[in-house]
């Protein structure tokens, strides 16, 4: 008979255990060197919390591939800029603490802000690559944040391997870039976007928008299939592809068009005809909420209603 925290207790979920959560870096070096020096693989998964399906998705991932599971929370001021949403960001620990617990997760870490950058913090990591485009563009600095917190995460965790949504492809690519450029034996690992019924990537910043906001925010996901049903009936042209997706988001009452990009998914540089591996990446303001959207355009979001 199979265990009841095995495949048969149904969608993946563990018996529930509360994870050790752990605030401060040498705590959790100790604990995972330990789980490391006794051969077993550990995955980590950093997120700002919030947590929603699209982060229990990458969860899942890494507790199939992985001995143990340490998820990060952190909303990281250094990858927001001035004027942006650092203050608002949705925070509820509580709650997703008692997620975790239910999915068996073995240690959360969620550090303070003074933790994490103490008095006198004064490094920052740069993946200088793309910087002029996409999000790196409408958000200076922001990748350099992000870099600066995985790499910090990553020393802390002292993970085999981690997990990034595909949803943020530029950021895993940043990440992946970082891994492999400082030898920081970490292998990233990209999982699908996980959707609500309607194609609206979830995304922690959706709890931000009214029920009109998140009906208009559906555009993002139409705009990805728009280009990609241009790209099936025969349309090449990048340029032609990047305003069909643009279209779909201009028209939206009350949204602000950010981008539409059709790109190449080695550099996320414009491509100027586009094949299987094009990838679409859109993004704009839904009620003063930065919302992005992306996938290949081979395969496009489905819908379900
Ligand atoms: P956050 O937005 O909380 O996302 C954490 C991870 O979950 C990221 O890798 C993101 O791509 C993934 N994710 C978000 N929505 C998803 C969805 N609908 N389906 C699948 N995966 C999804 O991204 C960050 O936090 C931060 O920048 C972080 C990497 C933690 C650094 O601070």
């Amino acid at each position: 008979m199979a265990e009841p925290d095995g495949p048969a207790a149904g969608a993946g979920r563990r018996l529930a255990t509360a994870p050790r959560v752990i605030t401060v870096p040498k705590e959790l070096r100790q604990l995972t060197a330990g789980w490391t020096g006794s051969g077993q693989l550990v995955g980590l998964v950093p997120t700002m919390g919030s947590l929603h399906a699209g982060h229990m998705s990458l969860v899942a991932a890494a507790q199939r591939e992985c001995d143990k599971v340490v998820v990060s929370i952190f909303v990281n001021p250094l990858q927001f800029a001035k004027g942006e949403d650092y203050l608002s960001y949705p925070r509820r620990l509580d709650a997703d603490l008692a997620l975790l617990a239910e999915q068996g997760v073995d240690a959360c870490y969620c550090p303070q802000v003074e933790t994490v950058y103490p008095e006198g913090f004064a490094t920052r990591v740069l993946v200088d690559a793309g910087s002029e485009l996409w999000e790196s563009a409408m958000r200076p600095g922001h990748f350099s944040g992000v870099a600066t917190v995985v790499s910090k995460l990553f020393a802390a965790a002292g993970p085999g391997r981690a997990y990034f949504g595909e949803k943020d492809a530029q950021q895993a690519a940043v990440v992946s870039r970082l891994a492999k450029d400082l030898d920081l034996g970490v292998e990233v690992s990209v999982c699908p976007t996980v959707r609500d019924p309607d194609g609206l990537a979830l995304s922690s910043r959706n709890q931000l928008l009214s029920a009109a906001g998140y009906r208009a925010a559906r555009c993002l996901s139409r705009a990805l299939i728009e280009a990609a049903r241009r790209f099936a009936a025969g349309v090449v042209s990048g340029a032609e592809l990047s305003a069909a997706a643009a279209q779909v988001i201009d028209s939206e009452p009350g949204v602000r068009f950010d981008y539409a990009g059709v790109v190449d998914p080695a550099d996320f540089r414009p491509v100027i005809e586009a094949n299987g591996e094009t990838r679409v990446l859109v993004a704009a303001g839904v009620e003063g909420v930065h919302l992005i959207d992306t996938s290949l355009l081979a395969s496009p979001p489905r819908a379900s209603r």
